[in-house]
């Protein structure tokens, strides 16, 4: 018996991979201080739990229309007018179980064997992955912490071929916190305009811009490009719902219905009351994601001065979300009992076993020459996981 041919492809995704094991080590009465993690610290807002219980208590326990309850879309479609200037009717909107499931509908409805999905590097996990899964050739176009890890126009236009079928983009991005400025999105959609390429971009970070910087969206940029860009989002990070599974799209009504169908043939619709929750996030006060934002400055401060103050790590300055990537490749060749470090993956076993501090290698994002250390965590636990880092740092010779 074996296996359909698409799963030579597939791997556990390697972050929540990291931090199983940190769970794991924790149950066994190991104390970790888990900086893997892709998802804030703070509680999912009172507003939009107590929305959630009134939905349970009013009868939304039950199916709902496959693509999401009309009354989320539209509350979707004036959120992307409100906060990005974007319109789209809520037939050109729909709500998944999260925006990893978005992104997977997209990956088989837009992508064929044979196609080609551009993809700059370091990337989130999961985006090669996916385009594996459905047949298609992920093409990764490396950038340094020099280039502020963003592609230009004059890169991309090098990475087009026949065979290439879109591009995904991430901004802000995860892993690096890279924000590409509106001048810089500008060279990427004056080289798109000139193509039939579908542009995924996915935004999901949007309210974790730091310094002054605004988030711009692509689809903005040109009437003409907006027919082919697909806008992903979700209430993941801006409202610390991860475990409530909610993510949307929006895009050409063709795309969108075809996710729909895919949708409608394989998860139904997301939790429904979760949906009513998520209208309540979308439409009701908005304090706690600009607090959210704030606390996140103060702590990306903080983790970047000590990061760069270990000896063998050098961080640059994230923009964006909640993660540091500082490159560790000085610690390769280092040893401490009896073991030497080699690449990203043996630096974070040795800094789980040894300082019980997990991050995530950079080998995962496409970058081995760095790791991802989130800072949604509590500034105590970063004084000590980082204390603890330090230390395990100093024992290498
Ligand atoms: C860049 C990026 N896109 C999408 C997602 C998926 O988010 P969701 O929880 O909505 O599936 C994540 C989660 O880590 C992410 O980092």
């Amino acid at each position: 018996m074996q296996l359909a041919q698409f799963t030579r492809h597939l791997k556990p995704s390697e972050t929540l991979a990291i931090s199983a094991k940190a769970k794991a080590l924790r149950a066994q009465g190991r104390d970790v201080i888990d900086f893997s993690v892709g998802e804030p610290d703070f509680n999912t807002p009172d507003n939009v739990i107590q929305a959630a219980e009134h939905a349970m208590a009013e009868g939304f326990t039950k199916y709902t229309q496959a693509s999401g309850l009309p009354a989320l879309r539209q509350a979707i479609a004036d959120k992307l007018q409100r906060e990005n200037g974007l319109h789209y009717e809520p037939d050109q909107i729909i709500v998944s179980c999260g925006a990893k499931h978005a992104l997977y509908n997209l990956a088989m409805v837009l992508v064929d064997p044979g196609d080609e999905v551009i993809i700059p590097g370091p990337y989130w996990v999961t985006y090669p992955t996916q385009v594996e899964m459905a047949g298609g050739t992920p093409v990764i176009i490396p950038t340094t912490a020099a280039e502020g890890f963003k592609i230009t126009g004059e890169v991309l236009r090098r990475y087009l071929a026949p065979a290439t079928k879109g591009i995904i983009l991430n901004s802000p991005c995860n892993p690096t916190g890279a924000v590409y400025t509106p001048d810089e999105l500008q060279d990427l959609a004056d080289v798109l305009c000139n193509t039939d390429l579908y542009v995924i971009t996915d935004e999901i970070y949007e309210h974790m811009v730091y310094d002054g910087l605004r988030q711009v969206s692509i689809a903005t940029l040109s009437p003409e490009l907006k027919e082919r860009c697909i806008v992903i989002n979700g209430l993941s990070k801006s409202y610390s719902m991860t475990g409530w599974r909610l993510g949307f799209c929006a895009g050409p009504a063709d795309v969108i219905a075809a996710c729909g169908h895919l949708q409608s043939q394989s998860t139904s619709n997301p939790t429904a009351f979760a949906q009513i929750a998520a209208i309540e996030a979308l439409t009701g006060p908005q304090d706690s994601v600009h607090a959210m934002a704030a606390a996140f400055v103060e702590r990306r401060d903080f983790v970047v001065a000590r990061l760069n103050a270990i000896d063998g790590i050098s961080c640059p300055m994230p923009q964006g979300a909640f993660y540091t990537f500082p490159n560790i490749n000085a610690l390769f060749g280092r040893r401490a009992n009896g073991r030497t470090l080699s690449n990203s993956a043996d630096v974070i076993d040795y800094l789980l076993d040894t300082a019980g501090v997990a991050a995530v290698p950079g080998e995962a994002f496409g970058a081995d020459d760095h790791m991802r250390l989130s800072y949604a965590a509590s500034m105590e636990a970063l004084r000590t996981g980082l204390d603890r880092l330090d230390q395990a740092v100093q024992q290498l010779h």
